[in-house]
């Protein structure tokens, strides 16, 4: 049978550094907020339960957490006095029992499944307790981990080690696992006699050794456990995220980048075989882009679904609800929300369609704009397969414009259109015979009027 998995997740810090309104695990990385990384990290790893254990903007953090995981436990931890006191809070959660229980702290977003799952098969193993080490280049505020033949002996917090103890570089995590059997027996004899006086959740380690039980360290990347504490820091981990996913792109899903370093992508980007994406791009969430798409450059994308063979920007904006079917294509300065483009159907300069359905094949204009919203809702354009909107075309919704329809430049459409009909909704031109050349006359000596009176009051 299956091991159960609980994972406790740890993010009742108070994030002063980060001088936000908002709880620093709130704050995202790819679009995605950091304790959604880490619970995905742990749902990955095999983790069935989920516990947060939350602080400031608690309701704000569990419905986070409850979009990836609506089953999330949630424990309010009311005093901050340390990791070991927050793990605690959970216990209800852990009075229900799990093979095996990780710890994991809700700032450090980067943390990968397998190195979660290497620390369960450490249980398995045999130890009762695991915890994941890292050589930091800066070990500095780091507890330090004290192994003694292949034996995690402690981990003595910065404040309370010595001179000895500091010079050691493997650093805690922060990230422990330990066998559910075990773990409350462990917790409860955590005390708060030390430097800072709070429980600290590390002291687990030497309670455990002395009660005769195996406890084992494990190496992670200093990447994949960088903490965030202040914005500066989660720039440096949103790089690091962005660098992996850029890798992941070119060498596993045969994806060019012309100049990766400008291309921004969000946590659940979707990238067919042979898509082309041009320098400056920024993805945002929900976006899906097909086979051998094209996305030229200065583009910014968000929920929007791409099919293959499609044509974007340069300088494309696709928002939410934007599905442009095979083939089709979206030229610069266009602007796309909750519309459907046919397969084929282009749309070539200058445009806003909002709220609209566009039939296969059908060209749009330069500078046609669907006029969807009336102050006070938001109303639908219809357009059939294989029509023409001339340039400059207002399209005021509600409007159905039919199959093969052909609709005049320049033309304000409040009517429906029948398939095949031409529409022209403008005024007819007039020409007036020499009136041109008089206009250019007077306004001239307009001008030298104004001239010769500046002339005499100077
Ligand atoms: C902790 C470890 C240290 C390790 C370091 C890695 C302890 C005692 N020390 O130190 O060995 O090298 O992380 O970054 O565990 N939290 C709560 N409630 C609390 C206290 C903390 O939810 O009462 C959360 C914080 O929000 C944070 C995490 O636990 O996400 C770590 O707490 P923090 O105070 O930052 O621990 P460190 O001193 O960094
Ligand atoms: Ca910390």
């Amino acid at each position: 049978m299956a091991r159960r998995c609980l994972s406790i997740i740890l993010a009742a810090g108070e994030g002063t550094r980060m001088k936000s309104a908002r709880s620093k695990v709130l704050h995202e990385v790819a679009g995605l907020s950091m304790v959604r990384h880490v619970v995905a990290a742990a749902v990955s790893a095999g983790s069935e339960r989920i516990a947060v254990v939350s602080g400031r903007d608690s309701e704000t953090v569990v419905e986070a957490v409850r979009r990836d995981r609506d089953d999330a436990e949630h424990i309010v931890q009311e005093e901050r006095l340390g990791t070991g006191h927050a793990v605690l809070a959970a216990r209800s959660a852990i009075e229900v029992g799990a093979d095996d229980i990780l710890v994991l702290f809700a700032d450090t977003p980067l943390i990968r499944p397998e190195t979660l799952a290497r620390a369960r098969a450490t249980l398995i193993a045999g130890a009762q307790v695991c915890v994941i080490g890292f050589r930091p280049e800066n070990p500095t505020g780091y507890g330090r981990l004290i192994e003694s033949s292949g034996e995690l002996m402690a981990i003595r917090e910065e404040k309370d080690a010595s001179e000895a103890e500091r010079a050691i570089t493997l650093c805690n995590a922060g990230v422990m696992a330990f066998s559910g059997d075990r773990a409350l027996d462990i917790l409860d004899a955590i005390e708060n006699d030390n430097a800072k006086g709070e429980y600290y959740l590390t002291d687990a380690v030497e309670i455990a050794r002395q009660k005769g039980l195996s406890v084992r360290a494990i190496e992670a990347e200093a990447w994949e456990v960088a903490g965030v504490n202040t914005r500066a820091e989660l720039a440096g981990v949103e790089a690091t995220w962005q660098a992996m996913r850029r890798e992941r792109a070119m060498l596993e899903e045969g994806v060019t980048l012309i100049d990766p370093a400008s291309v921004t992508f969000a946590h659940d980007t979707a990238l067919g075989r042979d898509v082309t994406i041009e320098p400056n791009v920024v993805f945002g969430p929900g976006v899906n882009v097909g086979e051998g798409a094209v996305i030229h450059a200065f583009s910014h994308i968000a929920g929007a679904t791409i099919a293959a063979g499609v044509s974007v920007g340069p300088f494309a904006r696709l928002r939410e609800g934007t599905d442009l079917k095979a083939g089709a294509k979206v030229g610069n300065f266009c602007e796309i929300k909750n519309a459907v483009l046919g397969e084929g159907a282009k749309l070539n300069h200058l445009s806003y369609i909002g709220d609209a359905e566009i039939g296969a094949k059908t060209n749009i204009g330069a500078g046609t704009i669907t006029c969807n919203y009336d102050s006070a809702l938001k109303h639908r354009t219809v357009i059939g397969a294989d029509a023409f909107i001339g340039s400059d075309t207002s399209l005021v919704a509600p409007v159905r414009v039919g199959d093969g329809a052909y609709v005049g430049t320049g033309s304000v459409i409040t009517d429906d259109v029948p398939d095949g009909a031409l529409a022209i909704a403008r005024e007819r031109q007039v020409n007036k015979e020499g009136r041109g050349l008089a206009i250019a006359e007077r306004n001239r000596a307009a001008k030298a009027a104004k001239a010769a009176k500046s002339e005499e009051t100077s």
